[in-house]
């Protein structure tokens, strides 16, 4: 699966809640200059269908997908808009349905293990655990991988430069989400810059050899 391997090598997802789709531009742009041309545009804001419009419009090599989807007309909204793939905060059945149907790369979020035996029913390889910090972070992704050794995690919540490390280090883990770099304190402040080399530090820190 073309997008599930891109995201593998990105190895970090920005998770971006943006109030205004005015800053979906400048937000693309700093992210593209600091290496890492990916987006999970979260719907937890209105702009969010149109943010991800322009990002996907003028800036067709980033990988842009829609996060914390709660329902099925949100995840088609996401998808008329050019979303290539689906996160959910939690288990979803009727939007897992409707992107298995579709065949669109989709991140149920999880923390237990029998949420992630849901996955197995529909066949996913890759599980949100989320939130991953509050809900024992690495140590938990562990264990649950003892009885479920096929499914693979994207750990977000509370991931950050001082711990990404250590979770990239699991090879239970094809990347993890964060937003540190991307906090909307920063994009509704304009300060794109300070985007630009928080994400450049992450990609710095997350090629480095461990
Ligand atoms: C998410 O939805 O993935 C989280 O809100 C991201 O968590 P963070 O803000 O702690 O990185």
């Amino acid at each position: 699966m073309e997008i599930l391997k891109q995201i593998e090598s990105l190895k970090l997802l920005p998770v971006i809640k943006l109030d205004s789709s005015e800053n979906a531009a400048p937000l693309a742009e700093a992210l593209i200059a600091g290496g890492l041309p990916a987006a999970e545009v979260t719907f937890r804001t209105d702009a969010a269908e149109d943010s991800i419009k322009i990002m996907t419009q003028k800036y067709p090599e980033m990988l842009t997908g829609a996060g914390t989807i709660t329902s099925v007309d949100q995840a088609e909204r996401a998808m008329a808009a050019g979303a290539s793939f689906l996160v959910t905060a939690g288990f979803n059945r009727k939007v897992t349905e409707y992107a298995v149907a579709n065949h669109i790369p989709i991140f149920p979020g999880i923390c237990t293990p029998t949420e992630l035996m849901l996955l197995l029913e529909y066949q996913l390889p890759v599980a949100k655990f989320f939130p991953a910090e509050q809900y024992g972070g690495l140590k938990t992704i562990k264990a649950l991988s003892a009885p479920f050794p096929n499914i693979k995690f994207m750990p977000t919540g509370g991931i950050n430069a001082t711990n990404i490390k250590e979770y990239l280090a699991c090879d239970k883990i094809i990347a993890c989400g964060g937003s540190w770099m991307v906090k909307d304190s920063f994009i509704n402040n304009h300060e794109f810059e300070k985007i630009r080399s928080l994400t450049a530090e992450a990609v710095t820190l997350i090629q480095k050899e461990a």
